[in-house]
Parts: structure tokens; C-alpha cells; sequence
């Protein structure tokens, strides 16, 4: 583990509760590798450039196995940046809140833009698909109001953790650790008892990367 990009994904700052054990894990894994190089990058700070019918259509090109046309030619460049970059790091650590089941808008607009064909994953005629990101590891926090992990009645409604266990194993990232903050809403003492279980896993989480 060199090269780590941050991947913050609560608009909510200092106040934010994934960004919190996401803080605190990567403080315990900077004393385990002194020599991490950490990059943050936050979704809601940055402009991320629109997935747009540009955008669309060379992806259906590049899909069919043809190449991109001019016309689409600038939207596919901007493109390529963010997953040159993306692909720059060795590792990844993915913060976010749950919203309405599933992940933040930005940081699902920034992952629609990272899952290019011919970049982060190939695929063939037969629709056979290798992900491209291979080799690297990843360590999603997420953080929810209700206690995800901990319920089995509610766990078939999360589309947050599972999405992006199913997204990074798509791109050929399959060694990847978990951390829940979840129960983040409800009297003092439950949430600081969900903070408190968050950050021993943490601990024991970058104990074992
Ligand atoms: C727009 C929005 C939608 C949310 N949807 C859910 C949800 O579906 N399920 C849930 O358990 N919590 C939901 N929450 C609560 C957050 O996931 C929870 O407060 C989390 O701890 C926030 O993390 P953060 O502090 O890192 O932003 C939602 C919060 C917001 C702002």
C-alpha cells in the first residue's frame, strides 16, 4: 500500500460521521505505513464533468468494440483524466453516508464516470467482462441512520455498502474491507455506542491491510 485516494462522500464536513472513522482508520494505517501517500479527494468539492449523451454514445461505441467518434472525442479526453487518476493509487478508502438506500449522488456521478470501457474494465463480443483495476485494494466506511448490518430484516434494503462491494468488484477490485457506522440517528447514548463499535472496527480493520 503506496499510493491511497480518500474518496470522501458526505457533503457534511467536520460533522461528517463516515469522515470521522474514515480519519480515524487512516490515522491508524499511516502509523502501520509511515510512507503512505494520501490524496482526498471530496465529491461535492470538485467538478466533476457531466455524463452526458457525448459521454454516453462513446461509451456505446467503445462497448461495441468501434472507436469513439470526433464529436465525442473532448467529452471521452475529460474522461480519461479522472480514471488515469483513479487508477494512480494503489488503494482506495471510500467514505459515504447511505442516501435513501443507496450512495450520494456525486459520488455516483463520479463512479459513472470512472467505469469506462477500455479503461476500467473490457469486455467482448460475447459480453465476457474483466475489470481492469485489478491488483488494488479498497476500504469502504459506511455510515447509515439505521443499523444496517446489525438488522437482518433491513440489510436486503442496503444498496450502499453491497452497491459498492458489487461496483469495485466490477472493475477487478475484490480485496476490500468494510467498516458500518450504523445508527447514526436516535438518543445519545445508541449513537455513541454505534461511533464507539465504528471505531474499534476500524482499528482492527487497519490492523489487518
Ligand atoms: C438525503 C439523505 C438521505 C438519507 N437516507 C438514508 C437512508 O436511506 N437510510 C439510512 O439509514 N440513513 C439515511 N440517511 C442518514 C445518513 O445516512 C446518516 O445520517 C449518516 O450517518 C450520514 O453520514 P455522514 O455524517 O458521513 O454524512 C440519509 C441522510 C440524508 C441527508
Amino acid at each position: 500500500m503506496n499510493r491511497l485516494l480518500y474518496i470522501g462522500g458526505s457533503p457534511r464536513k467536520e460533522r461528517s460521521r463516515s469522515a470521522m472513522v474514515a480519519d480515524r482508520l487512516l490515522t491508524r494505517l499511516k502509523e502501520r505505513y509511515p510512507e503512505l501517500s494520501v490524496e482526498r479527494l471530496d465529491v461535492f468539492d470538485i467538478d466533476l464533468p457531466a455524463f452526458d449523451q457525448d459521454a454516453v454514445a462513446g461509451r456505446y461505441h467503445l462497448l461495441a468494440g468501434n472507436a469513439v467518434d470526433p464529436e465525442q472525442a473532448d467529452a471521452w479526453r475529460d474522461l480519461k483524466k479522472w480514471t488515469d487518476q483513479f487508477l494512480s493509487f494503489d488503494s482506495y478508502l471510500i467514505a459515504t453516508p447511505m442516501w435513501n438506500f443507496g450512495i450520494p449522488y456525486r459520488l455516483k456521478q463520479y463512479i459513472d464516470i470512472l467505469t469506462q470501457p477500455g479503461l476500467t474494465f473490457r469486455n467482448d463480443s460475447d459480453g465476457n467482462v474483466e475489470g481492469l483495476a485489478q491488483g488494488r485494494r479498497a476500504i469502504i466506511v459506511a455510515a447509515s441512520a439505521m443499523p444496517f448490518g446489525s438488522l437482518p430484516e433491513i440489510d436486503g434494503l442496503d444498496f450502499q455498502l453491497a452497491y459498492l462491494k458489487a461496483w469495485l468488484g466490477f472493475i477487478g477490485v475484490t480485496d476490500i474491507g468494510a467498516v458500518r457506522v450504523a445508527g447514526t440517528f436516535g438518543p445519545d447514548d445508541v449513537v455513541a455506542a454505534a461511533m464507539a463499535q465504528a471505531f474499534t472496527d476500524a482499528d482492527r480493520l487497519a490492523n489487518t491491510m
